[in-house]
């Protein structure tokens, strides 16, 4: 059956792989990580299969927490700057959305502002921004602190925080470039707008130094799942990323966000839940178990217990892995690890058990199929209104992609489920997002 509406497709690039023993598998190569030549051949993967965007995920630490052992076992002490990064997929690549993240707690919206502004620039709008308030734990030491802020200064400073850098991106209207050579006249400075913001986290002048770039502002990008987290979302988000254990709960998190949105004046229409999930494609359903289960063979046991403890803030190292869990104090937890404790509990797991569903993919779910398997899987979420396309997770690079692209996209085409090509050049027409008005348009 066909329809008007089509699945949104974002790709989360992550090194080797989503998986946490991807660096293993034979077929990945461990110290590809470094290089441009790798990620490039994923972002023209992924833009082949015309995937939205691409989407690196980011922290001022190591991933996860604190932990030497995990970083011994693990690729999470190796990642690229993601502005350097993407500015560099920018040339090339020619039409696949570009999103990245950049922390509020520890930039400054006048960087912040700038180095967007820029990569829409040169990329020919594709750019997007993931407003994280930072979420690892170690970043704090890295910017001489003890700790984050607490959660709720974390998000007020954010809100300031967004507010400031679309304020610098529409400080140029967008015929303030006059460029007349004969004339004489470069900019019409009446034209260009001082934000003169004075508020409780910035005071920042303003105009920003470019022009106002080809989408306007680029794509706004969320994840938060705590109530500050969601209201931040629901105000700005036009992406919004999520960790979805099932469909029920899922349509229930996109109605929600779509009600505040509503109540916050805005069109729901120009908002994307895209939930992650973890696809493990295949020729035929048993050649994707079979990739599947070696993966998961490969995760050392001491690592998946340790990374369950990080989750929770509890360390489990003493547990017995064979015995059905009976829970921990969570006050310490992650919001992500209270979903999974949940989940745990609800399913009467062991904490092996719980390591194998979780440590792989980092709470996210996980499909495992053929074409059809996947494609029936993603077909039931999107029509049953639970997300409006997903952040696809690959278990490894590039291997676990070229599977995807080669089985599961074709299947999601004949099912008239996602776009047979870009509508446009900007991520904005990728989404059928509209070019955002500047706030000065109408003064
Ligand atoms: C797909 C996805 C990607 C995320 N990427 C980052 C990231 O790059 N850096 C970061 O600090 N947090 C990241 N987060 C965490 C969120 O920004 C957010 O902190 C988390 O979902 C918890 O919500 P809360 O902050 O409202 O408690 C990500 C979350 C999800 C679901």
């Amino acid at each position: 059956m066909t329809s008007d509406r089509k699945m949104a497709l974002g790709l989360f690039v992550e090194g080797l792989g989503h998986h946490i023993a991807a660096w293993r598998d034979p077929g990945v190569d461990p110290r590809s990580r470094q290089s441009l030549d790798h990620f490039t051949e994923i972002a023209l993967t992924a833009e082949r299969g015309r995937f939205d965007f691409i989407f690196t995920a980011d922290t001022f630490a190591m991933f996860g927490p604190d932990d030497p052992h995990q970083w011994a076992r693990s690729t999470v002490a190796s990642r690229h700057e993601p502005f350097t990064l993407m500015a560099a997929l920018a040339a090339r690549t020619e039409r696949i959305g570009l999103v990245l993240t950049a922390t509020t707690t520890y930039y400054e919206p006048m960087h912040v502002a700038r180095m967007f502004a820029s990569l829409d620039q040169l990329s020919g709008g594709r750019a997007g921004w993931n407003i994280v308030t930072s979420n690892a734990p170690a970043e704090a030491a890295n910017f001489g602190r003890n700790a984050h802020p607490e959660a709720e200064e974390r998000y007020a400073r954010a809100a300031e925080f967004v507010e400031v850098v679309t304020g610098l991106w529409d400080s140029w209207d967008d015929d303030a470039l006059v460029a007349d050579q004969a004339l004489g006249r470069y900019v019409d400075p009446d034209k260009l707008h001082r934000l003169n913001h004075r508020g409780a986290h910035f005071s920042v002048r303003g105009p920003l130094t470019m022009p106002r770039s080809p989408q306007g502002r680029p794509v706004l990008v969320q994840a938060g799942q705590s109530g500050p987290g969601r209201t931040l979302s629901a105000r700005h988000g036009e992406i919004i990323f999520s960790i979805q254990p099932d469909v029920t709960q899922a349509t229930a998190y996109r109605a929600e966000i779509r009600a505040t949105a509503t109540g916050l004046g805005r069109d729901h229409s120009g908002i994307k839940v895209m939930p992650g999930v973890l696809i493990v494609a295949g020729a035929t359903r048993t050649e994707a178990e079979d990739r599947y289960a070696r993966l998961q063979r490969l995760i050392p046991e001491d690592l998946g217990v340790s990374l369950v403890s990080g989750l929770f803030g509890v360390d489990l190292s003493s547990y017995d892995l064979d015995a059905r869990f009976a829970g921990v104090p969570l006050d310490r937890a992650l919001s992500h690890g209270k979903a999974i404790h949940d989940l745990a509990l609800r399913e009467g797991l062991t904490l092996r058990e719980l390591y194998l569903k979780v440590a792989g993919q980092r709470g996210h779910r996980v499909v495992v199929g053929d074409a059809r398997d996947v494609a029936d899987d993603l077909e039931s979420w999107f029509s049953a209104g639970a997300c409006d396309g997903f952040n696809i997770m690959p278990p490894t690079f590039p291997g676990g992609l070229d599977a995807i692209v080669e089985h599961v996209v074709p299947e999601l085409r004949r099912r008239g489920l996602v776009a047979r090509d870009y509508a446009g050049r900007t991520l904005r027409d990728h989404l059928g997002l509209a070019r955002p008005p500047s706030r000065w348009a109408s003064a």
